[in-house]
């Protein structure tokens, strides 16, 4: 259980970054999600949905927003932005092609803010905290490499972070860290199992005691119920079963649905839609 004490720090220093999504659409196909989602998207549920994520995550954060520029639908995905830790920035370079011409606003508004830009390196690509998570009690790092992220960044980054664990993905539905693994402030993990290697299993293993593990179904894990947003004790969340939700509150969590499943058929849920400004 988390102490409320604890928990009003959390609400009251939680910042986010956002962008609207004026121009989201299935418009290419760079993840599974994408592939059978091509031109379906409702654009009007959409910001239907963004809308209500944005007031729900508003009660309990400061949003900032980031202005959505044409013809790059997958801005609204903040996450990928880069990763923030106090004033630093360390910037995004995509895989895709499709996102790299998002690198360059993300750049300009975190430089136009005073932060403190990090490159990596341009020849290694690095999905910011889509595959990047901290551990706050900590300080770790925990990384996903696979499908986006270059395990090489892993190298790169420690220079800035010592303490960092890379995990390795290998189900292409669960393309990001942030899809499939999820660290809660009490010091648990909510995480799907079959989208980690044995070995990565077993780091997740050594870190976390049997009852700090949430390992989560299938059927969860496709809901992206993995990626939350989370501020103090409160979970935001596309969707989860019953049980889960029922395992979270025994634990001293609340779980807020917010349905975003029109961003999903592009592979992002609500915390894709959010990137972390406070470092918690
Ligand atoms: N269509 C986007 C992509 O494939 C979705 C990004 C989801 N973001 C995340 N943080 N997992 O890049």
């Amino acid at each position: 259980m988390i102490p409320v004490l604890v928990k009003r720090r959390y609400e009251m220093e939680s910042r986010f970054l956002m962008c609207a999504p004026d121009y989201f659409g299935g418009e290419y196909n760079i993840n599974p999600w994408m592939t059978d989602n091509l031109g379906r998207v409702d654009s009007t549920r959409a910001k239907r949905q963004w809308l209500s994520l944005f007031e729900s995550l508003s009660k309990f954060a400061t949003i900032e927003l980031l202005k959505p520029r044409p013809n790059l639908p997958d801005m609204v995905f903040t996450a990928n932005a880069g990763l923030v830790r106090e004033d630093s920035f360390i910037p995004s370079h995509f895989q895709y092609l499709e996102r790299r011409r998002e690198e360059t606003h993300f750049r300009k508004w975190f430089s136009a803010r005073g932060y403190h830009l990090t490159d990596l390196a341009f020849s290694v690509s690095f999905e910011g905290e889509g595959d990047a998570l901290f551990q706050s009690d900590n300080n770790l790092l925990w990384m996903g490499h696979g499908f986006r992220t270059d395990p090489r960044s892993r190298d790169l980054i420690k220079a800035l972070f010592p303490k960092c664990i890379s995990l390795q993905l290998i189900d292409p539905r669960f393309y990001h860290l942030d899809t499939c693994f999820c660290l809660l402030p009490g010091g648990q993990v909510m995480y799907f199992p079959n989208a980690f290697s044995k070995d990565s299993l077993q780091s997740i293993a050594d870190h976390f005691a049997t009852q700090d593990r949430i390992e989560i179904n299938e059927e969860d894990a496709l809901h992206f119920a993995c990626n939350a947003i989370v501020i103090g004790n409160t979970l935001i969340l596309n969707h989860a079963g019953s049980a889960l939700i029922k395992r979270l509150q025994s634990l001293g969590y609340r779980a807020i649905l917010q349905p975003v499943d029109e961003f999903l058929k592009a592979g992002g849920g609500t915390k894709c839609l959010a990137l972390s400004l406070s470092s918690n």
